[in-house]
């Protein structure tokens, strides 16, 4: 049994917080639908990493770097081609340098940083990890892969795509 008047105060005073700050909980996760922030590699792109082509010419790769690898490992376009690096990181930091070009990133967890190249050259380009991140950081790499262009590649603009593209200008 309480006797000290300040002390039952205290104790109904704190339970008073605590389900106020309960209920604040539970109004916000299931009446406003807020929910905590997620990882930025649990969802799209980043959970899908991959080679998309935006446009004729024009591609997006989403990357993901991680103890000891990049994903994709292998990115595969044709001589010409506007290529935007999006990168991100699951683990710890990591460096992406694609060698020959001037594409520089750090991989860092929660952000995404992103740097555009044009490959005009067929070819490998090799892409390292220059900022150390455990045992296996000498082996982390990955390339790009130019293919030379040809009259039938997926990438070159077809009639139709040309067509709108003019009709867009002519506007
Ligand atoms: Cu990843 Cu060094």
């Amino acid at each position: 049994m309480v006797k000290d008047p300040f002390e039952r105060t205290a104790i109904f005073g704190a339970g008073f917080l605590m389900t106020a700050f309960f209920a604040a909980i539970v109004i916000s996760a299931f009446g406003l639908g807020i929910r905590v922030p997620t990882c930025v590699t649990d969802i799209p792109p980043f959970d899908q990493p991959a080679v998309v082509e935006a446009a004729p010419g024009q591609y997006v790769v989403n990357v993901v770097a991680q103890m000891w690898a990049f994903n994709p490992r292998e990115i595969r376009i044709p001589a010409g081609s506007i290529v935007t690096f999006n990168l991100t990181s699951k683990d710890v930091q990591h460096g992406f340098k694609i060698l020959n070009t001037n594409v520089n990133l750090m991989a860092i967890p929660g952000v995404v940083n992103r740097a555009q190249a044009r490959f005009d050259q067929p070819g490998e380009y090799l892409i390292v990890c220059h900022e150390y991140c455990g045992l296996g950081h000498h082996a982390m790499s990955a390339k790009v892969i130019v293919e030379p262009r040809t009259a039938k590649g997926p990438s070159l603009p077809t009639p139709r795509t040309m067509a709108s593209a003019l009709a867009c200008w002519a506007r």
